[in-house]
């Protein structure tokens, strides 16, 4: 957290506190010397191998947070309220840290939906994903603690991603926002799968882009081609967060 400072998603002190544990935990995790040595790792075989991801890999990351930092947690909170967003995908939840923040936002969104067209019936989730059951048992059990006002906004697709975010039950026709904080390899072939669901103006959010830019070459060769549908940028937080806007209709004047 910002030093004392509560976070800026709107939120009681129960959440607030919850989110300032779980980033200290991450962080401390992330600062550890081993965490270290398995990034400089993964460096050092790329450069020599052109591996990008491993089995060995997978298996150390299997119980890891690897969670966003708080500040980047707090734009996308601030993005998804300024924006509206009440259908997100998140691709990676882990134990869903940046899933709560998401699940602020979209909650929030709903009300003010609410409150604006006078209409009592108006949809929103979180569709949060993860492979590993013993993350999602935790995420759950995070989500359950912060309460209602995180809780009921996520439904959890438990399994490969790349399987279950094709389950048209319970997906919305159109999505307003996507996060991608996934394994790299995975990145273009998740964008590929939800790229239907898109709406006009929805935006996408890849973390590390810039840290991990070897890793994310066909990605982002993709997604920053205007000819895919996507303007997009990356904006300056710690490793790169790329923000991309779909625009398909986009015309020159
Ligand atoms: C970087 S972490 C996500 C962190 C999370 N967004 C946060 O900020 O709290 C990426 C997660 O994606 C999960 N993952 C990797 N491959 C997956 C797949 N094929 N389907 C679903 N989840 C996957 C990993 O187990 C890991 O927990």
């Amino acid at each position: 957290m910002n030093g004392d400072q509560p976070t800026l998603a709107i939120t009681g002190s129960r959440v607030q506190l919850l989110l300032r544990r779980l980033h200290s935990l991450s962080e401390a995790e992330e600062k550890s010397p081993s965490q270290r040595f398995f990034y400089l790792k993964r460096l050092i075989r790329f450069l020599l191998f052109g591996e990008i991801w491993s089995i060995s890999a997978e298996k150390h990351m299997q119980n890891k947070f690897a969670a966003l930092d708080e500040q980047k947690c707090q734009f996308i909170y601030l993005l998804a309220r300024s924006m509206g967003a009440r259908h997100v995908i998140e691709a990676g939840s882990s134990f869903g840290v940046s899933t709560i923040y998401l699940a602020l936002a979209v909650g929030q969104n709903v009300h003010q939906k609410k409150l604006d067209s006078a209409t009592a019936t108006v949809a929103g989730k979180v569709i949060a994903t993860e492979k590993e059951p013993a993350k999602a048992a935790k995420a759950r059990e995070y989500w359950k603690e912060a309460g209602a006002e995180v809780e009921d906004w996520i439904e959890l697709r438990e399994g490969d991603l790349l399987e279950t975010l094709k389950i048209e039950e319970g997906m919305p026709a159109k999505v307003d926002l996507v996060l991608l904080d996934i394994w790299t390899p995975l990145a273009l072939p998740t964008l590929k799968l939800v790229q239907p669901k898109l709406k006009e103006g929805s935006v996408i959010l890849t973390d590390n882009v810039g840290m991990a830019s070897f890793l994310y070459k066909d990605f982002l060769g993709y997604i920053r081609n205007p000819e895919n549908g996507f303007r997009s940028l990356k904006v300056p937080f710690s490793g790169g967060l790329e923000m991309s806007v779909y625009l398909p209709q986009a015309e020159e004047p």
